[in-house]
């Protein structure tokens, strides 16, 4: 028998060119069922329709796909748990490339059921080894924009990184806009961002988008401080990949059942400040996101008579493309039309 033939476009180039749009097919899908539960108030629900339509999209890609940041473990999660392959079977004598995907089907769960703005279904994927396996703990996380990556530093005091990033902006610190977590957890680093003389903007939940919006030049928000979820990190740095941006981050393993896990995970020093390329390593990097509710950087999904319209970032690191997708997905009925 012949040996399998590698599907591959141009080297790994065909990894970002293939996959980029079909990922948007994942994360539109997600988007549009988890939109469906908007208000209900049930977040657990609205994730659920997320999973569920990420994960049978996912079927459909050609792809050797391995899930490495999910929804949990293989026992605790039914479907995109970590480890999980995902990806269309292949033709005889052909073999898809394999690719590391982290999925965060609907990040802002709570958003999407209040019908609050700023809710997505989000992945990041690379070829394997691409992305760091990352613990679902705790991460603090320093996130700001390329003219502000090289002058910040993780540990050190608030008012010293903001004063480097107004100067890197050309700007004072009372024009900087810094995204917090509203969390008690945050109360000090509040009071120092106040007396540092900087505004802030407090979000209910939603680092990862926010993490994005600094990296977009002319949003008005300059930097993320602050604690949140290292799987969110993961992906944030992949988006930073793409965006030149930066993320400083280092894990929180404040319990001993953590530290075990972490050291299992392949992690050697749990203290370590992580950069965007320490977090998202890979020559290729793909990132896909659908706004759910609306957001300051995409729309939400919009319903109307005869379809459904979604907005989605789709970027390749290798490629160099950072595209907004706006996608009409049409019933198909004798009388549809297509609106502007
Ligand atoms: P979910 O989408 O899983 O609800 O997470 C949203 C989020 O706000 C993240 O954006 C953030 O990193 C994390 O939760 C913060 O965790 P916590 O709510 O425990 O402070």
């Amino acid at each position: 028998m012949a040996s399998p033939q590698i599907k591959e476009a141009a080297g790994h180039t065909g990894l970002e060119v293939e996959l980029a749009l079909e990922f948007v097919r994942v994360v539109e899908e997600a988007a549009i069922d988890s939109a469906k539960t908007m208000g209900l108030g049930n977040a657990k629900h609205s994730d659920r329709m997320a999973v569920e339509a990420m994960r049978k999209v996912m079927d459909t890609v050609p792809m050797e796909g391995t899930i490495v940041i999910g929804e949990g473990e293989r026992d605790e999660a039914p479907m995109l748990y970590i480890g999980e392959k995902v990806g269309a079977p292949p033709p005889p004598d052909v073999r898809y490339e394999a690719v590391d995907i982290a999925v965060d089907p609907l990040e802002g769960t709570n958003l999407c059921a209040t019908g609050s703005p700023g809710s997505i279904t989000v992945l990041a994927a690379s070829e394997k080894g691409g992305l760091l396996h990352a613990p679902d703990c705790y991460m603090e996380k320093l996130i700001v924009g390329q003219p502000s990556k090289d002058c910040v530093d993780l540990d050190a005091p608030v008012a010293d990184n903001l004063k480097a990033i107004a100067k890197s902006l050309d700007r004072g610190i009372d024009d900087l806009v810094v995204i917090v977590l509203d969390r008690p957890r945050h109360k000090k680093l509040m009071d120092d961002i106040r007396a540092a003389g900087a505004r802030i903007k407090l979000i209910t939940d939603g680092d990862l988008s926010a993490g994005i919006s600094v990296a977009v030049m002319g949003t008005g928000v300059h930097a993320v401080m602050g604690t949140g979820g290292a799987p969110e990190g993961v992906i944030t740095a992949a988006a930073m990949r793409c965006l030149n941006g930066e993320i400083l981050a280092r894990l929180v393993v404040d319990k001993p059942e953590l530290e075990e896990r972490v050291a299992k995970m392949g992690i050697k020093d749990p203290k370590k400040v992580y950069r965007s390329e320490d977090l998202a390593p890979g020559k290729h990097v793909i990132f896909a996101a659908t706004g759910v509710t609306d957001g300051s950087l995409l729309r939400g999904v919009r319903f109307f008579g005869d379809g459904i319209r979604t907005q989605s970032l789709v970027m390749t690191k290798d490629t160099g493309k950072v595209r907004f997708v706006d996608s009409i997905h049409v019933e198909h009925g004798p009388d549809f039309k297509v609106r502007f």
